[in-house]
């Protein structure tokens, strides 16, 4: 069976300071917890403390973005193998606020995937419809274009490293969820793809739900077959809040 996979996106949250302030309060919290993967994503600034702090644990580093370049020059931009170098274990590409705002397309995503597998990071690959495109009935085209040019760089010999999460964009941030049965459906439809394009390996790939995850709707989410964790923003802020996330009950 699948490990479920939860992950925490602070996206510009939390300096070094708070981001080491989390850790002391959420690591006893999750102690001994070992039937779930959990994922901490904080912003840049925050790594290196914060995976000191996590150093032995087994809560994993992971990075909001990177360039799919070795080096050079980019200002501003951070290489894969300077994630190695801080302990990044995942990295999440295509998230719909850079799609959005960053002029990130299947195209990059695919090509940052490639060069965090090539570096032994784990991709968290992410996919949504807007809300117009669920509108329109769309949502199901459009997650299934994102995922098969996104993953267009992924062997079936990756599959096991990949995370894919599923984050319909109209659901982030707005206190919004997709129904449980809502997600399942396009759940499905994305496990179905997986398995076409790497087989029996497309049953093992973890695929997470993310837009407003909270302690009170993980529960009923993850009683669907083809939920296996979350992808959490607002509520990741919290220990509380986020350790309950992960310690969800299965009903
Ligand atoms: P919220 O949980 O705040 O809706 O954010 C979801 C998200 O974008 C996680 O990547």
């Amino acid at each position: 069976m699948r490990k479920p996979i939860f992950a925490a996106n602070w996206k510009m949250q939390k300096t070094a300071g708070e981001a080491e302030a989390f850790a002391d309060k959420f690591l006893p919290l999750v102690a001994g917890l070992d039937r779930v993967d959990i994922v901490i994503a904080p912003p840049f600034t925050a790594l290196d403390r914060l995976g000191h702090k996590l150093d032995g644990s087994h809560v994993a580093l992971a990075a909001q973005n990177v360039n799919a370049e070795e080096r050079g020059a980019f200002t501003g931009e951070i290489a894969p193998g300077m994630l190695v170098d801080l302990g990044c274990r995942y990295t999440l590409v295509g998230h719909s606020e850079r799609r959005a705002l960053y002029g990130e397309n299947d195209e990059r995503v695919a090509r940052k995937a490639a060069a965090l597998l090539a570096h032994g990071i784990r991709p968290i690959v992410c996919v949504g419809e807007s809300l117009e495109q669920r509108k329109r009935g769309d949502a199901l085209d459009v997650v299934s274009g994102q995922l098969s040019d996104s993953l267009a760089t992924v062997e079936a010999s990756q599959a096991d490293d990949i995370v894919i999460a599923y984050e319909p964009v109209w659901a982030i941030g707005t206190g919004e969820t997709a129904t449980p049965e809502i997600a399942q459906e396009v759940h499905r439809h994305i496990r179905e793809q997986l398995r076409v394009k790497f087989g029996e390996a497309g049953d093992r790939i973890r695929i997470q739900y993310g837009g407003s995850v909270k302690p009170e709707n993980v529960d009923e989410l993850m009683t669907q077959p083809d939920i296996d964790g979350a992808l959490v923003g607002g509520a990741s802020l919290d220990p509380e809040a986020f350790s309950r996330i992960v310690r969800f009950e299965k009903t």
